[in-house]
Protein backbone atom coordinates (compact mmCIF):
# COMPACT_ATOMS: atom_id res chain seq x y z
CA UNK A 1 0.00 0.00 0.00
CA UNK A 2 1.22 3.26 -0.83
CA UNK A 3 0.60 6.50 1.52
CA UNK A 4 1.37 10.17 0.63
CA UNK A 5 0.97 13.84 1.61
CA UNK A 6 1.53 16.17 -0.90
CA UNK A 7 1.47 19.77 -0.71
CA UNK A 8 2.45 20.60 -4.43
CA UNK A 9 2.13 17.69 -6.04
CA UNK A 10 5.66 16.58 -6.33
CA UNK A 11 5.00 13.56 -4.15
CA UNK A 12 1.35 12.96 -5.05
CA UNK A 13 3.32 12.48 -8.48
CA UNK A 14 5.82 10.13 -6.49
CA UNK A 15 3.04 7.67 -4.78
CA UNK A 16 1.15 7.46 -8.25
CA UNK A 17 4.12 6.07 -10.04
CA UNK A 18 5.27 3.81 -7.37
CA UNK A 19 1.27 2.23 -7.08
CA UNK A 20 1.37 1.95 -11.18
CA UNK A 21 4.79 0.16 -11.20
CA UNK A 22 4.21 -2.11 -8.29
CA UNK A 23 0.60 -2.38 -8.90
CA UNK A 24 -0.52 -1.72 -5.32
CA UNK A 25 -3.14 0.52 -3.82
CA UNK A 26 -2.80 4.43 -3.54
CA UNK A 27 -4.11 5.65 -0.39
CA UNK A 28 -3.72 9.95 -0.09
CA UNK A 29 -3.61 11.02 3.89
CA UNK A 30 -4.17 14.43 3.00
CA UNK A 31 -7.92 13.41 3.22
CA UNK A 32 -7.50 11.62 6.76
CA UNK A 33 -4.85 14.66 7.89
CA UNK A 34 -7.59 17.46 6.71
CA UNK A 35 -10.56 15.76 8.67
CA UNK A 36 -8.21 14.72 11.62
CA UNK A 37 -8.72 11.11 11.86
CA UNK A 38 -6.76 8.29 10.84
CA UNK A 39 -7.42 4.56 10.22
CA UNK A 40 -6.50 1.23 10.70
CA UNK A 41 -4.74 -0.18 7.69
CA UNK A 42 -4.24 -3.43 6.10
CA UNK A 43 -1.69 -4.56 3.54
CA UNK A 44 -0.53 -7.70 2.61
CA UNK A 45 2.12 -5.99 0.54
CA UNK A 46 5.27 -3.37 2.22
CA UNK A 47 3.56 0.01 3.20
CA UNK A 48 5.39 2.64 0.84
CA UNK A 49 5.18 5.94 2.27
CA UNK A 50 6.07 8.62 0.16
CA UNK A 51 6.63 12.81 1.17
CA UNK A 52 8.18 15.77 1.18
CA UNK A 53 10.48 16.88 3.16
CA UNK A 54 10.30 19.80 5.30
CA UNK A 55 13.69 20.77 7.54
CA UNK A 56 15.64 17.92 6.68
CA UNK A 57 12.70 15.45 8.53
CA UNK A 58 9.40 14.19 7.71
CA UNK A 59 6.55 16.79 7.75
CA UNK A 60 5.52 16.99 11.21
CA UNK A 61 2.22 16.73 9.85
CA UNK A 62 2.63 13.36 8.37
CA UNK A 63 4.85 12.03 11.30
CA UNK A 64 1.90 12.38 13.64
CA UNK A 65 -0.71 10.72 10.93
CA UNK A 66 1.95 7.78 10.78
CA UNK A 67 2.35 7.72 14.41
CA UNK A 68 -1.48 7.80 15.09
CA UNK A 69 -2.47 4.89 12.26
CA UNK A 70 -2.35 1.74 12.90
CA UNK A 71 -0.49 -0.69 9.95
CA UNK A 72 -1.31 -4.33 10.06
CA UNK A 73 -0.65 -6.92 7.54
CA UNK A 74 2.67 -6.68 5.97
CA UNK A 75 5.43 -5.16 8.77
CA UNK A 76 7.82 -3.87 6.36
CA UNK A 77 8.10 -0.06 5.32
CA UNK A 78 9.66 2.05 3.10
CA UNK A 79 10.11 5.92 2.50
CA UNK A 80 10.30 7.90 -0.10
CA UNK A 81 10.63 11.49 0.24
CA UNK A 82 11.05 14.14 -2.14
CA UNK A 83 12.89 17.30 -2.00
CA UNK A 84 14.25 20.30 -3.68
CA UNK A 85 17.66 19.47 -1.97
CA UNK A 86 18.91 16.37 0.10
CA UNK A 87 17.16 14.87 3.28
CA UNK A 88 19.56 15.49 6.11
CA UNK A 89 19.61 12.72 8.51
CA UNK A 90 15.89 12.24 7.93
CA UNK A 91 16.56 8.42 8.15
CA UNK A 92 17.57 8.15 11.47
CA UNK A 93 13.68 9.84 12.81
CA UNK A 94 12.38 7.29 10.64
CA UNK A 95 13.49 4.94 12.20
CA UNK A 96 12.53 5.63 15.84
CA UNK A 97 9.06 6.07 14.07
CA UNK A 98 9.23 2.67 12.51
CA UNK A 99 10.45 0.64 16.12
CA UNK A 100 7.43 2.63 17.92
CA UNK A 101 5.04 1.13 14.74
CA UNK A 102 6.41 -2.27 14.82
CA UNK A 103 7.44 -1.65 11.15
CA UNK A 104 10.53 -2.86 9.88
CA UNK A 105 12.19 -0.04 8.01
CA UNK A 106 13.31 -1.70 4.39
CA UNK A 107 14.92 2.07 3.23
CA UNK A 108 14.95 5.61 3.11
CA UNK A 109 14.89 7.30 -0.25
CA UNK A 110 15.65 11.14 -1.14
CA UNK A 111 14.04 11.74 -4.64
CA UNK A 112 14.95 14.94 -6.45
CA UNK A 113 11.99 16.77 -7.52
CA UNK A 114 12.04 20.45 -8.45
CA UNK A 115 11.75 23.06 -5.48
CA UNK A 116 8.41 24.19 -4.05
CA UNK A 117 9.38 26.08 -1.25
CA UNK A 118 8.99 29.41 -2.65
CA UNK A 119 8.03 31.48 1.00
CA UNK A 120 11.98 30.97 1.28
CA UNK A 121 13.64 30.17 -2.45
CA UNK A 122 12.72 30.81 -5.74
CA UNK A 123 11.17 27.55 -7.86
CA UNK A 124 13.17 25.80 -9.93
CA UNK A 125 13.50 27.41 -13.53
CA UNK A 126 11.09 25.44 -16.11
CA UNK A 127 13.87 23.85 -18.18
CA UNK A 128 15.34 22.69 -14.94
CA UNK A 129 12.32 21.51 -13.48
CA UNK A 130 12.09 19.25 -16.67
CA UNK A 131 15.13 17.37 -16.88
CA UNK A 132 14.67 16.53 -12.95
CA UNK A 133 11.48 15.03 -13.63
CA UNK A 134 13.01 12.90 -16.17
CA UNK A 135 15.70 11.99 -13.29
CA UNK A 136 13.15 11.15 -10.70
CA UNK A 137 11.17 9.13 -13.51
CA UNK A 138 14.42 6.97 -13.76
CA UNK A 139 14.80 6.68 -9.87
CA UNK A 140 11.13 5.81 -9.45
CA UNK A 141 11.61 3.12 -11.65
CA UNK A 142 14.43 1.85 -9.73
CA UNK A 143 12.71 1.97 -6.36
CA UNK A 144 9.82 0.63 -7.73
CA UNK A 145 12.11 -2.68 -8.72
CA UNK A 146 13.22 -2.82 -5.35
CA UNK A 147 9.66 -2.70 -3.26
CA UNK A 148 8.54 -5.13 -5.67
CA UNK A 149 11.24 -7.56 -5.74
CA UNK A 150 11.25 -6.49 -1.90
CA UNK A 151 14.78 -5.60 -1.73
CA UNK A 152 16.16 -3.27 0.66
CA UNK A 153 17.16 0.13 -0.66
CA UNK A 154 20.66 1.31 -1.02
CA UNK A 155 21.88 2.76 2.21
CA UNK A 156 22.23 7.24 2.18
CA UNK A 157 25.15 8.03 3.56
CA UNK A 158 25.03 10.69 6.58
CA UNK A 159 27.76 13.27 7.44
CA UNK A 160 27.72 15.91 10.27
CA UNK A 161 25.90 18.53 8.78
CA UNK A 162 23.12 16.43 7.89
CA UNK A 163 22.94 15.67 11.42
CA UNK A 164 23.02 19.17 12.73
CA UNK A 165 20.60 19.85 9.60
CA UNK A 166 17.62 17.57 11.43
CA UNK A 167 18.71 17.73 14.62
CA UNK A 168 19.14 21.54 15.59
CA UNK A 169 18.17 23.42 12.64
CA UNK A 170 14.85 21.32 12.27
CA UNK A 171 13.20 22.51 15.71
CA UNK A 172 14.36 26.37 14.91
CA UNK A 173 12.68 26.28 11.43
CA UNK A 174 9.15 25.18 13.04
CA UNK A 175 9.65 27.58 15.80
CA UNK A 176 10.42 30.81 13.60
CA UNK A 177 9.42 30.30 10.24
CA UNK A 178 6.25 27.41 10.05
CA UNK A 179 3.37 30.06 10.63
CA UNK A 180 0.42 31.10 8.57
CA UNK A 181 1.05 34.84 9.95
CA UNK A 182 2.68 35.41 6.58
CA UNK A 183 -0.22 34.75 3.84
CA UNK A 184 -1.98 37.93 2.56
CA UNK A 185 -4.46 38.01 -0.27
CA UNK A 186 -4.87 40.65 -3.16
CA UNK A 187 -7.41 41.88 -4.67
CA UNK A 188 -7.02 39.46 -7.41
CA UNK A 189 -8.65 37.07 -5.72
CA UNK A 190 -11.61 35.57 -7.70
CA UNK A 191 -12.99 33.74 -4.52
CA UNK A 192 -13.08 30.08 -6.33
CA UNK A 193 -12.27 28.38 -3.29
CA UNK A 194 -9.90 26.16 -4.21
CA UNK A 195 -7.44 27.67 -1.30
CA UNK A 196 -9.48 26.32 1.25
CA UNK A 197 -10.39 23.18 -0.98
CA UNK A 198 -6.12 22.70 -1.76
CA UNK A 199 -4.97 23.26 2.38
CA UNK A 200 -4.43 19.66 4.03
CA UNK A 201 -5.05 21.14 7.51
CA UNK A 202 -8.32 22.76 7.26
CA UNK A 203 -7.00 26.08 7.70
CA UNK A 204 -8.32 28.22 5.33
CA UNK A 205 -12.09 29.09 5.50
CA UNK A 206 -13.62 31.47 3.04
CA UNK A 207 -15.46 34.62 4.72
CA UNK A 208 -17.18 37.14 2.41
CA UNK A 209 -15.90 35.04 -0.34
CA UNK A 210 -11.82 35.61 0.61
CA UNK A 211 -9.95 33.22 2.25
CA UNK A 212 -9.73 33.93 6.03
CA UNK A 213 -6.22 32.19 7.59
CA UNK A 214 -6.43 30.12 10.93
CA UNK A 215 -3.43 29.25 13.20
CA UNK A 216 -2.90 25.48 12.18
CA UNK A 217 -0.22 26.25 9.21
CA UNK A 218 2.39 23.57 7.95
CA UNK A 219 3.73 25.71 5.31
CA UNK A 220 3.51 23.42 2.61
CA UNK A 221 2.47 25.67 -0.16
CA UNK A 222 -0.27 24.71 -1.80
CA UNK A 223 -3.15 27.40 -1.32
CA UNK A 224 -0.46 30.10 -2.62
CA UNK A 225 0.66 27.67 -5.62
CA UNK A 226 -2.73 26.47 -6.21
CA UNK A 227 -4.91 30.02 -6.82
CA UNK A 228 -5.26 30.24 -10.12
CA UNK A 229 -5.11 34.15 -9.96
CA UNK A 230 -1.82 34.46 -7.74
CA UNK A 231 -3.67 36.63 -5.71
CA UNK A 232 -2.03 34.94 -2.06
CA UNK A 233 1.18 36.37 -1.27
CA UNK A 234 3.88 35.35 1.64
CA UNK A 235 5.04 38.55 3.01
CA UNK A 236 6.83 40.38 0.13
CA UNK A 237 8.93 37.86 -0.64
CA UNK A 238 7.02 35.75 -3.37
CA UNK A 239 5.42 38.74 -5.02
CA UNK A 240 6.74 38.21 -9.21
CA UNK A 241 8.19 34.97 -8.06
CA UNK A 242 6.59 31.62 -10.05
CA UNK A 243 4.57 29.19 -8.57
CA UNK A 244 5.10 25.53 -9.06
CA UNK A 245 2.10 23.02 -8.58
CA UNK A 246 2.51 19.49 -10.27
CA UNK A 247 -0.83 18.36 -11.73
CA UNK A 248 1.06 15.55 -14.07
CA UNK A 249 -0.01 12.00 -14.10
CA UNK A 250 3.42 9.64 -14.12
CA UNK A 251 2.76 7.82 -17.86
CA UNK A 252 4.36 4.39 -16.77
C1 LIG B 1 8.17 23.84 4.58
C2 LIG B 1 9.12 23.26 3.57
C3 LIG B 1 10.36 22.80 3.96
C4 LIG B 1 11.22 22.21 3.01
N1 LIG B 1 12.41 21.70 3.44
C5 LIG B 1 13.21 21.05 2.55
C6 LIG B 1 14.42 20.43 2.99
O1 LIG B 1 14.77 20.39 4.18
N2 LIG B 1 15.22 19.86 2.05
C7 LIG B 1 14.89 19.86 0.72
O2 LIG B 1 15.67 19.34 -0.09
N3 LIG B 1 13.73 20.39 0.27
C8 LIG B 1 12.87 20.97 1.17
N4 LIG B 1 11.67 21.51 0.74
C9 LIG B 1 11.25 21.29 -0.68
C10 LIG B 1 10.21 20.16 -0.79
O3 LIG B 1 10.52 19.07 0.05
C11 LIG B 1 10.07 19.63 -2.23
O4 LIG B 1 9.85 20.66 -3.16
C12 LIG B 1 8.97 18.60 -2.29
O5 LIG B 1 9.13 17.83 -3.46
C13 LIG B 1 7.55 19.18 -2.29
O6 LIG B 1 6.66 18.10 -2.28
P1 LIG B 1 5.09 18.25 -2.55
O7 LIG B 1 4.94 18.92 -3.92
O8 LIG B 1 4.59 16.85 -2.56
O9 LIG B 1 4.52 19.07 -1.48
C14 LIG B 1 10.82 22.11 1.64
C15 LIG B 1 9.58 22.61 1.26
C16 LIG B 1 8.73 23.16 2.20
C17 LIG B 1 7.38 23.65 1.74
S1 LIG C 1 -2.53 27.55 4.97
FE1 LIG C 1 -1.52 27.24 2.97
S2 LIG C 1 0.62 26.81 3.47
FE2 LIG C 1 -0.56 26.58 5.38
S3 LIG C 1 -1.06 24.40 5.50
FE3 LIG C 1 -2.79 25.39 4.46
S4 LIG C 1 -2.32 25.27 2.27
FE4 LIG C 1 -0.42 24.81 3.39
S1 LIG D 1 -7.58 30.27 -4.58
FE1 LIG D 1 -7.02 32.39 -4.98
S2 LIG D 1 -8.72 33.21 -6.16
FE2 LIG D 1 -9.46 31.31 -5.24
S3 LIG D 1 -10.41 31.97 -3.28
FE3 LIG D 1 -8.30 31.45 -2.82
S4 LIG D 1 -7.18 33.40 -2.99
FE4 LIG D 1 -9.15 33.69 -4.00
Amino acid sequence: MVIYFSGTGNSRYAAESIALQTKDKLVCANEYIKAEKTDDFFSDTPYVFVSPTYAWRLPRVFSAFIESGSFKGSNSAYFVMTCGDDIGNAGTYIGKLCEMKDLKLKGVSALVMPENYLAVYDVTEKSEAKLLMNEADKTLKALSDFIANGQDLPEVKTVVTDILKSSLINPVFYSLIVSAKGFHVTDKCISCGKCAEFCPLNNIKLEGGKPLYGKNCTHCMACICACPTEAIEYKKRTVGKERYYNSSSPEI
